[in-house]
C-alpha cells in the first residue's frame, strides 16, 4: 500500500509514522507536511530512510493532487491544533483547516483514493461535570473554539464529500492525547519541561476541567483498525476511558517528578475553557474490537516524562518562545 500522511512530522503523525513503518513491511509512506511551528524534521530522523519526506501545504492543489494521485490511502492528521494559539490568531486555522482538508478532499475525489480524516471529540463542545453522560456519534456538534470549529468544518466538508461525491472516507473523533514528541505548549509536556527547566507548572484556573487522556500509540492503532476494516462513510469515536482533571494529572506529575503537590501556579483561565470532554468509545471496541494496550495512565506518564528527560535536545530549542507566548497571555 502507498499511504500519504499529511502531517507526518507533527506529534500524531510522527508517532503513527514510527508504529507503521516498525508494525507494516507491505505500507510504503510519503509525509506531506508544511514544517508550521508544530512540526519536526528530528520527529521522524529515525525512520528517515524508510519514508519519503515531501516539504510542502495541504492548500496547495497542485502538489497535494500529484501526491494523492501516487498514493492508495491518505490519512489526513494536518492541522493547527493548539486551543491557545486560535484565540490569539485564528487564521491559519481556517486556512489550514477548512481550506486544507478541502484541498484533500478534491484531490481524493478526483483520483478516487481511500481516506481517514482525523478529528477531535473537541467538535461535540463540552460536557458538564460530574455527569455520567459522555459523547456519541450522535452527539449534535456544537464546538467552542476557534479550533474545534474549524475542526467540525473540517468534518462536515468530508461527510459532504462521502455523501456528494462518493468519495470512500472515514473520520475519527479522538480524546486528549499523551506521549513522546507532543509540542510543549500542550498541558502534558509543558508541565513536565517547566519542571525539568526549574520553572514552576501553571494551571488554569482551579484545574477542574477534565480531559480523557488516551496513549498516542493507543490513538493509531486505531486508527489502522478503521483504516482497515471501518466502514466508509462511519465516524468513529476514539477514547480509552481515561477521564481526569487537570488538577489531578498535574499532581501525578508532580509526585513522578518528587515535587511537592503545591509547587506550581495557577494562572489566568483560558477563554471559553471547555469543562469536560469524555468518549464512549463502545462501537469501535464493539464493532472493530479495538482495545487500547496503554491502560494504567500512570505508567504511562512515567514513560512520558522518561522520554522527556532523555530526549531535551529535541524541545529544549522550542521551549523558551513557547513560554515567552505564554507570559503576555498569562501576565
Ligand atoms: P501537531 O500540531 O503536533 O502537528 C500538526 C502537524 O501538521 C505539524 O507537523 C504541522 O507542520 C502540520 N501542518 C499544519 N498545517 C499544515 C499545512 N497547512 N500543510 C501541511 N502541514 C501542516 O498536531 P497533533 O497533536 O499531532 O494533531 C494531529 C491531528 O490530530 C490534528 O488533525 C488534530 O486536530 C487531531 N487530534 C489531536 C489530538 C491531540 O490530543 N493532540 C486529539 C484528537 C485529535
Ligand atoms: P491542551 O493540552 O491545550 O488541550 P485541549 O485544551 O485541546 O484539551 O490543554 C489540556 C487542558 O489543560 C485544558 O483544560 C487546558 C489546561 N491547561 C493548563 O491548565 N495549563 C496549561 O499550561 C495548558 C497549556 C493547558
Amino acid at each position: 500500500m502507498r499511504l500519504l500522511v499529511t502531517g507526518g512530522a507533527g506529534f500524531i503523525g510522527a508517532n503513527f509514522v514510527h508504529a507503521t513503518v516498525r508494525e507494516r513491511d507491505d505500507v510504503h509512506v510519503t509525509v506531506l507536511d508544511a514544517f508550521t511551528y508544530a512540526g519536526s524534521r528530528e520527529s521522524l530522523a529515525p525512520v528517515a530512510d524508510d519514508v519519503r519526506l515531501v516539504e510542502g501545504d495541504i492548500t496547495d492543489a497542485a502538489l497535494v493532487e500529484k501526491l494523492v494521485a501516487e498514493s492508495d490511502a491518505v490519512v489526513h492528521f494536518a492541522a493547527e491544533t493548539h486551543v491557545d494559539n486560535a484565540l490569539a490568531d485564528p487564521e491559519p486555522f481556517v486556512r489550514s483547516n477548512v481550506l486544507g482538508t478541502f484541498t484533500v478532499l478534491e484531490a481524493v475525489r478526483r483520483n478516487s483514493v481511500r481516506l481517514h480524516h482525523i478529528s477531535t471529540d473537541e467538535v461535540y463542545g463540552d460536557l458538564p461535570l460530574g455527569d455520567p453522560v459522555r459523547f456519541t456519534e450522535a452527539t449534535p456538534y456544537n464546538p467552542s473554539s476557534p479550533y474545534s470549529s474549524t475542526k467540525a468544518a473540517s468534518d462536515m466538508l468530508v461527510r459532504a464529500w462521502v455523501r456528494s461525491y462518493g468519495v470512500a472516507a472515514t473520520l475519527s473523533n479522538c480524546s486528549n492525547n499523551y506521549g513522546p514528541y507532543q509540542h510543549v505548549e500542550k498541558f502534558i509536556p509543558r508541565q513536565i519541561t517547566n519542571i525539568l527547566t526549574g520553572r514552576r507548572p501553571r494551571l488554569y484556573g482551579a484545574g477542574a476541567n477534565v480531559r480523557d487522556w488516551i496513549h498516542v500509540e493507543d490513538h493509531n492503532s486505531a486508527v489502522w483498525r478503521i483504516l482497515t476494516d471501518g466502514t466508509i462513510g462511519r465516524t468513529y469515536l476514539i477514547g480509552a476511558d481515561g477521564e481526569r482533571d487537570n488538577l489531578t494529572v498535574l499532581r501525578t506529575i508532580l509526585r513522578l517528578m518528587d515535587r511537592s503537590p503545591d509547587d506550581f501556579d495557577h494562572v489566568t483561565d483560558r477563554a471559553g475553557h471547555d469543562l469536560r470532554y469524555a468518549i464512549d468509545p463502545s462501537p469501535l471496541r464493539d464493532e472493530l474490537g479495538w482495545t487500547p494496550s496503554h491502560t494504567d495512565f500512570e505508567a504511562g506518564l512515567r514513560d512520558t516524562i522518561a522520554w522527556y528527560r532523555d530526549n531535551e535536545s529535541w524541545w529544549a530549542p522550542l521551549k523558551e518562545a513557547v513560554e515567552a507566548r505564554y507570559r503576555v497571555r498569562e501576565g
